[in-house]
């Protein structure tokens, strides 16, 4: 039995690991500030005697070093997500993704060179480019002008990877960091942004699916039981240290015209479907990706892992959980 530490833990991807962490027989500890994670998605295990939560800030010292000197493993899921919400509360967000993972890895190392998960992100590539849609690893950043608070997300999570991969090459500490791509699934909130729980309560709600821009983008949706599946792989294996690997779906790709098309079909709804410019649908000048698809070879290769769930699937299953959350 591993005695794990997540970060973020009553958050969309962290209570699913969590649960699936459980099911593995491990011990798990959370801790979570509540800030975009609910107890609510804690509440399916929280009597699990294998289960203990704090609702706390991962900037608190003196409990973060209680917790990662008493576990073997630590998930760091914990950050400021969400364009609307980095874009709503800037300061608190550079300040948790960067200041945070700092106390993480710091600490990890300090107290036994801990083995850390770190959860990144695809806005790491940044921009769109001519003719390059699929991104791989190794692959350049192209980023926007500092006035645009949408980058510092990007930047912080940037700034998080080269923390973890020196503290890789200078301390051996035994890091993995997961950049993953749109993901999806039951308990993720549409509150900050995020695209696919918009769409289904509007479509349930019978309020007309706002969607920014044309909607002729395309993304990548990932479902989280395959996202878990894979950072759970990762995790297990030492090829995966002082690495970076995308997580994603890429067989899930559609337009997000598609996307609210089939929502609405899945939902029987009779709900009218509208364009905003990004510009009202965002306090600033906005810069969005037109496409963005994960190159997974790398993690094929390390872990043999495969996406089995395709986004219809997805959907219903998300669709069947906002039903019984009413
Ligand atoms: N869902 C996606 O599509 C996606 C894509 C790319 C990267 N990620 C990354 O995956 C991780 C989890 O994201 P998610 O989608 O589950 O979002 P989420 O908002 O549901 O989870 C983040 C959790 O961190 C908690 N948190 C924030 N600041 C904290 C602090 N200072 N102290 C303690 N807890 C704090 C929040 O309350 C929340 O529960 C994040 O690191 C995110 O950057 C997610």
């Amino acid at each position: 039995m591993a005695k794990t530490l997540v970060t973020g833990g009553a958050g969309f991807i962290g209570s699913h690991l969590s649960e699936a962490l459980l099911k593995n027989g491990d011990k798990v500890t959370v801790v979570d500030d509540l800030s975009t994670g609910r107890l609510n998605n804690i509440s399916r295990f929280r009597s699990n005697n294998r289960f203990s939560f704090y609702e706390d800030t991962i900037l608190n010292k003196r409990l973060m070093k209680r917790l990662i000197k008493d576990c073997d493993i630590i998930y760091h899921l914990a950050a400021a997500v969400g364009v609307k919400y980095i874009i709503e509360h800037p300061i608190d967000s550079i300040k948790t993704n960067i200041k945070g993972t700092d106390v993480v890895l710091g600490m990890a190392c300090e107290f036994g060179n801990k083995k850390v998960i770190l959860a990144s992100t695809s806005e790491i590539y940044g921009k769109d480019r001519p003719g390059k849609h699929v991104f791989s690893e190794e692959d350049d950043r192209l980023l926007g002008s500092t006035t645009r608070s949408r980058w510092s997300y990007s930047c912080a999570k940037a700034i998080d990877e080269f923390l973890a991969l020196a503290y890789r090459r200078e301390k051996r500490l035994p890091v993995i960091i997961c950049r993953f791509f749109n993901t999806c699934g039951p308990r993720q909130t549409g509150r900050y942004g995020m695209v696919v729980p918009r769409f289904i309560r509007q479509a349930l709600s019978g309020e007309p699916i706002t969607i920014y821009g044309d909607g002729k983008q395309t993304r990548c949706f990932g479902d989280v039981s395959d996202a878990v599946r894979a950072v759970l792989l990762l995790s297990k294996n030492p090829k995966a240290y002082g690495r970076v690997f995308n997580i994603g779906n890429p067989e899930n790709k559609v337009t997000i015209n598609a996307l609210a098309k089939k929502i609405r079909s899945m939902t029987h709804s009779a709900s009218a479907i509208k364009h905003i410019p990004y510009a009202k649908a965002y306090r600033e000048g906005f810069e969005d990706m037109r496409h963005r698809e994960p190159d997974i070879s790398r993690l094929k290769s390390v872990t043999g892992f495969k996406p089995n769930i395709g986004i219809d699937d997805m959907l219903l299953n998300i669709i069947k959980g906002f039903k019984s959350d009413d």
